[in-house]
């Protein structure tokens, strides 16, 4: 039978988390004592981490969580804490099965309120370097852009010199593009991704999530993206379905996120069968773990509760999502 205990020993790659998205409400109140953070006093959900953590049950929309998701930010000051933080995320993670993360980070999010990049880069990179010698976990930063603000702040700050400097370095070897999906479509974002292609990073953008399919279609036509975040409104239109399966473009579905921001009702609207049938690539991931109610296991153990999969479904699974990462090839031959 597949149960927990089968899900966890599967070989897992995590491509789509969020490190913000890994505060607990513990943490936070943590921090925000350690660093005389005033929280809001006009939202009682902030009384305690208990309160905190009943009002992430009930996100209405993605742009309701978001809320929560830049307000426990603000707790987030020294290099410490943002190690702190991935350090958390990355024990969870291991013990669920994940042998390689591809995680994401907001660097506008901290340098809009003055903490460098430098100090969130070098705790992040402890953490990152922490795992891999004590957890033989290895992973990968992602810089993403934020998609509500202007196309020019995030073309900015892609080009300032510390942000360069880490591409430069090899300390983040890909972007992303996040936030408010709606009604930002990619296109926006082009002159960006135009640099960051020439520049051999990897490319990656949230597409298909609250928003419409036409914004995969336009991820992949204008911004040339080598992965769609999030895709599950690909369902709704089969001949680019056909076209993405042909690609072999990954897709990184989240379905417990899916189903916190309600953008399906339940995990059996994922379209987790369709993507198999259809011969879609896709990975399973958690998005914002400690806001949705779950880490990675948490959303393999609700796939295979919803759509029943056989072995063979997760060798296919688990194998794309090796097969789809940007790490070596020495290092997915270990993994596969
Ligand atoms: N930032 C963190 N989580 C996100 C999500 N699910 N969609 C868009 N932006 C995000
Ligand atoms: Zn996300």
């Amino acid at each position: 039978t597949i149960d927990r205990e089968f899900l966890k020993a599967l070989p897992k790659c995590e491509h789509h988390m969020h490190l913000e998205g890994a505060l607990s409400p513990a943490l936070l109140f943590q921090l925000a004592a350690q660093n005389n953070i005033t929280l809001p006093q006009d939202d009682e959900c902030y009384a305690n981490a208990e309160t905190l953590s009943t009002r992430y049950k009930g996100f209405t929309s993605l742009d309701d969580f978001l809320g929560y998701y830049y307000m426990g930010m603000s707790v987030l000051i020294q290099s410490s804490d943002f190690e702190a933080l991935a350090w958390d995320y990355f024990q969870h993670a291991s013990a669920d099965g994940v042998q390689h993360a591809e995680v994401f980070f907001d660097p506008q999010a901290h340098m809009s309120r003055g903490v460098s990049y430098k100090t969130v880069l070098s705790g992040f990179t402890a953490a990152s370097e922490r795992a891999e010698t004590e957890l033989g976990m290895t992973s990968m930063l992602t810089t993403c852009f934020l998609r509500h603000l202007p196309p020019k702040d995030c073309l900015d700050v892609f080009e300032s010199d510390d942000v360069q400097a880490s591409y430069e370095a090899g300390a983040v070897k890909a972007i992303g593009l996040d936030s408010s999906e709606l009604p930002f479509p990619p296109d926006m974002f082009r002159d960006l991704y135009a640099r960051a292609k020439a520049q051999g990073l990897r490319l990656t953008a949230h597409a298909g999530e609250e928003g419409p399919s036409s914004y995969i279609s336009t991820a992949l036509d204008t911004l040339h993206v080598d992965r769609i975040d999030h895709g599950i409104r690909l369902a709704e239109d089969p001949e680019l379905m056909a076209k993405i399966a042909a690609r072999g473009t990954l897709l990184t579905v989240c379905p417990l996120s899916n189903v916190v921001l309600r953008c399906v009702d339940r995990v059996e609207q994922v379209p987790i069968r369709k993507f198999l049938d259809a011969g879609v690539k896709f990975s399973i991931n958690s998005d914002d773990p400690a806001y949705f109610g779950g880490y990675i296991l948490d959303n393999y153990v609700a796939v295979q509760h919803a759509f029943a999969l056989s072995v063979g479904d997760w060798e296919t699974i688990c194998k794309a999502a090796i097969e789809g990462s940007w790490c070596g090839e020495e290092r997915k031959k270990e993994m596969l």
